[in-house]
């Protein structure tokens, strides 16, 4: 278990987080509480920095911007990396200013050189280089002008830091959800396409867009028809996951999971199918592949008709399974039981969100834009398996928030987000109403969040 999320407040418990909460909009829309994130959150928690494929060779660098902070994260050998604070020791120069493709800094260095008198760092952070060190009569140290270190570790194939020395290691921070995850091997999935935008609504707002299906029979109303959207919703420490409900327990056998689901329907060969494309194509190609769409298809023609759902889905797997092994991509086996615990999609604290798959994934992640808590930066992006020396080559690419830039049902998500933030502000808006067990995972976030907060924003029991 981490340090963190083991107090609830408001006298609220573990045992108690399922019980009907509400919280106000302090979080969401007070620039004196984005102010406190900086000092309160920001600096104490890992977060998600890049994956390792954006550092291939030794020198290459990235940087992640999280408010006022820039931190310089550095390949430095085989599965090694560093990172520092983007700051000069001089006067406080920031070191590497060049912005690369996302509002970031990237590129390849042996050297850091500051532009401003030229000050020198190795790549272990060391001071090589002062001009005219003499002037200081000998009060420098190596310590006084080595670059300040910032906690990296990795893991799923993300870099994640922490400006924290104190802080636990990321594992812990993690748990649960890394051991009920490590399965899906995600340090084998690559970039399949990644995109970000400057959104207007708080950076939680945003997020949280993404963290319940309670929304979909609101909001993507157009898969309906497909099937059942009840979701559960379950807090695991200071991270969370949905998924479907019982309705998928028959299945359990044939390794279905929340994404790899049974369509509604007289057919299930042929609503299986039109589930998976729909899910494919209008989630802008990234909550499935082209494997698990393509074997979809051929159900119809590979199974007699009446064949039941449970075995619909145990030959769809079975047959796509076989369908990437031939292409070298070999699904990683994760038990049934695993399959089940691992739900949907998770929330890591505080900022990043994972929708899963056993060859795929689809990502968030949202981050405040300067000192505004009315806009963000939010960030998409799919990875998937590729086999060996096929994985595409892409980068950060901004896009509008339109469907024609990110397929439909991110549209129908982004529609939402800003209204939201708006609504927010009413003056006849009483405070949230979440759902106790559909939207457990928004709640379980803000009473974390909370403890980090010392306090402020925390959830209240409604009352009966
Ligand atoms: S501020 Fe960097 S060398 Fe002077
Ligand atoms: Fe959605």
């Amino acid at each position: 278990m981490n340090k963190h999320g083991k107090i609830g407040f408001d006298n609220i418990t573990e045992e108690e987080v399922g019980v009907p909460l509400t919280y106000g909009t302090e979080a969401f829309l007070s620039k004196e509480y984005a102010e406190a994130e900086k000092e309160l959150l920001w600096p104490k928690v890992w977060q998600m920095a890049g994956r390792v494929e954006e550092l291939k060779k030794v020198g290459d660098y990235i940087s992640y911007e999280i408010a006022d902070d820039s931190i310089l994260i550095f390949k430095t050998g085989e599965d090694e990396y560093k990172a520092y604070h983007n700051v000069c020791p001089h006067r406080g120069r920031r070191l590497v200013d060049t912005p690369c493709d996302q509002n970031r800094a990237c590129g390849n260095k042996r050297r850091i050189v500051c532009g401003f008198h030229g000050w020198t760092f190795d790549l272990e952070g060391k001071n090589v280089h002062i001009l005219d060190p003499q002037d200081w009569q000998g009060s420098l140290t190596e310590e006084s002008t080595a670059l300040s270190p910032v906690k990296v570790e990795t893991w799923g194939g993300w870099l994640f830091i922490n400006m924290d020395p104190e802080s636990e290691p990321l594992r812990d921070f993690l748990e649960p959800a890394a051991s009920i995850l490590d399965a899906f091997q995600f340090e084998k999935m690559r970039f399949k396409w990644r995109q970000w935008v400057i959104y207007p609504s708080n950076w939680k707002t945003a997020l949280e867009a993404f963290m319940e299906p309670y929304h979909v029979a609101g909001t993507h109303t157009q898969l309906l028809k497909y099937g059942q959207f009840y979701a559960y919703s379950k807090s695991y420490g200071l991270h969370g996951v949905s998924g479907f409900d019982e309705r998928d327990k028959s299945m359990k056998m044939a390794q279905s999971s929340s994404v790899t689901r049974v369509g509604a329907g007289a057919d299930p060969r042929v609503s299986t199918y039109e589930l998976a494309r729909e899910n494919y194509e209008t989630v802008n190609f990234a909550a499935s592949t082209d494997t698990l769409v393509a074997a979809a298809k051929r159900l119809v023609d590979e199974l007699p008709e009446g064949t039941a759902p449970q075995d619909v889905i145990k030959h769809w797997l079975a047959s796509a399974r076989a369908d990437d092994a031939k292409r070298g991509v070999i699904w990683p086996d994760i038990t049934p039981e695993n399959m089940a615990e691992a739900g949907l999609a998770w929330h890591f604290f505080p900022n990043m969100s994972v929708l899963q798959g056993v060859t795929f994934a689809l990502c968030y992640r949202a981050r405040p834009y300067g000192d505004d808590p009315d806009k963000c930066i939010f960030e998409s992006y799919a990875i998937e398996r590729f086999p060996e020396g096929e994985e595409p080559e892409t980068e950060w690419v901004y896009a509008e928030p339109t469907a024609e830039k990110w397929g439909s049902v991110l549209a129908q998500d982004f529609a939402n987000m800003e209204w939201v933030q708006k609504g927010m502000k009413s003056r006849g808006f009483r405070g949230t109403l979440p759902n106790p067990h559909q939207e457990q995972k928004i709640t379980n976030f803000h009473r974390n969040l909370a403890t980090f907060m010392e306090g402020r924003g925390a959830p209240k029991v409604l009352k009966k």
